[in-house]
C-alpha cells in the first residue's frame, strides 16, 4: 500500500489523535519546530479510542492517515498512545517510505525516578491491554502500578480541566494508593497532559511525566535524517481539523493557545 512517493521539506506534518489530547503534543511541536506547518486531525466523531477494540482503532487510524496523506503531508505523528498501540506497527508496514512517529508511555524515564516507592502509570484501558505496553512494562515495569482511566479523556474533551467532578474522579481513582509513596506519575494518554494541575493537587512535587517532548524530538531527528526539515526561513503554521465539526475545532484552538 506504500505510495513510494518522495516527500518534500516544504510540505506540512500530519498529526492526529482521537480528539483534543494530541494538541498537548502539537503545543510542544510548535515550540520546538517553529518553521514547520502542521495539519492536526482530531477524530472527535469516533472518540474515545481507549475503550474501543484494537481492530476498530486500527481501522479508524488508517482512515485518518489516508485523510492526512490526501492533504500532502510529509510525515505522520500519532499523537495518541492508544492509536500507537493499535496501529503504529501496521501503518509503518503499509507506508514504508513515510516517516511515522508515535507515542510511548514514559515508563523508561519514570524507571530512573523509582526507588522504594511506586510509579503510577495512567493510560486508557486500550493502551494498558496492548502488547506494546506489555513489552514496555517487561523492561521498565518495576514498581509500576498500571491504572486504566476509562472516562478521563472525556473531561478534557468537554474542556473540564478542573472542578469538583474531576476532583471526585481522581479521589476515586487514587483511593487504592493512598498509603503508597508515589515517586512519579506517568501520563500515558495525550489528553492527560492537560490535567497536570489537577493531578499535581493530589501529588504535590511528584514528577508528572508525559512523552510529548520526547516524541517531538524524535520527529525532529527523523525529519533531519531524511532531509525533510522545513527550511529555516519557512513560515510555520497550524491547521486544525476534526471529524466532529466546528465546535471541537474551537476547543482545540483554545487548548493550543491556553496558558496552562
Ligand atoms: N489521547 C489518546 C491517548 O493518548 C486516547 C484517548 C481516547 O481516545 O481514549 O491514548
Amino acid at each position: 500500500m506504500s505510495d513510494c512517493k518522495s516527500y518534500l521539506p516544504a510540505s506540512p506534518i500530519g498529526m492526529f489523535d482521537s480528539g483534543v489530547g494530541g494538541i498537548s503534543v502539537l503545543r510542544e511541536a510548535v515550540r520546538l519546530l517553529p518553521n514547520e506547518r502542521f495539519v492536526f486531525y482530531g477524530d472527535t466523531k469516533n472518540a474515545p479510542y481507549g475503550t474501543k477494540p484494537r481492530e476498530e482503532v486500527l481501522a479508524l487510524s488508517r482512515q485518518v492517515v489516508r485523510e492526512l496523506l490526501g492533504r500532502g503531508v510529509k510525515a505522520i505523528v500519532i499523537a495518541c498512545n492508544t492509536a500507537t498501540s493499535a496501529a503504529a506497527a501496521a501503518l509503518r508496514a503499509e507506508y514504508a517510505d513515510l516517516p511515522i512517529v508515535a507515542m510511548e508511555p514514559a515508563l523508561k524515564p519514570a524507571s530512573l525516578l523509582h526507588r522504594d516507592g511506586v510509579v503510577l502509570s495512567l493510560a486508557t484501558p486500550g493502551t494498558i491491554a496492548g502488547e506494546k505496553y506489555a513489552h514496555l512494562y517487561s523492561l521498565y515495569g518495576e514498581g509500576v502500578i498500571s491504572v486504566p482511566c476509562p472516562g478521563l479523556m472525556e473531561f478534557v474533551e468537554r474542556g473540564q480541566l478542573s472542578g469538583p467532578e474531576l476532583t471526585a474522579y481522581f479521589q476515586n481513582l487514587f483511593a487504592p494508593y493512598r498509603d503508597k509513596h508515589v515517586e512519579a506519575v506517568v501520563l500515558g494518554c495525550t489528553h492527560y497532559s492537560f490535567l497536570k494541575k489537577s493531578i499535581a493537587a493530589f501529588y504535590p512535587g511528584v514528577p508528572l511525566l508525559d512523552g510529548n517532548e520526547g516524541t517531538v524530538r524524535q520527529l525532529r531527528r527523523r525529519l533531519e535524517a531524511l532531509n525533510l526539515l522545513a527550511p529555516p526561513d519557512a513560515k510555520g503554521g497550524v491547521e486544525l481539523l476534526s471529524s466532529g465539526g466546528k465546535a471541537p475545532v474551537e476547543r482545540m484552538k483554545a487548548l493550543l493557545n491556553a496558558e496552562l
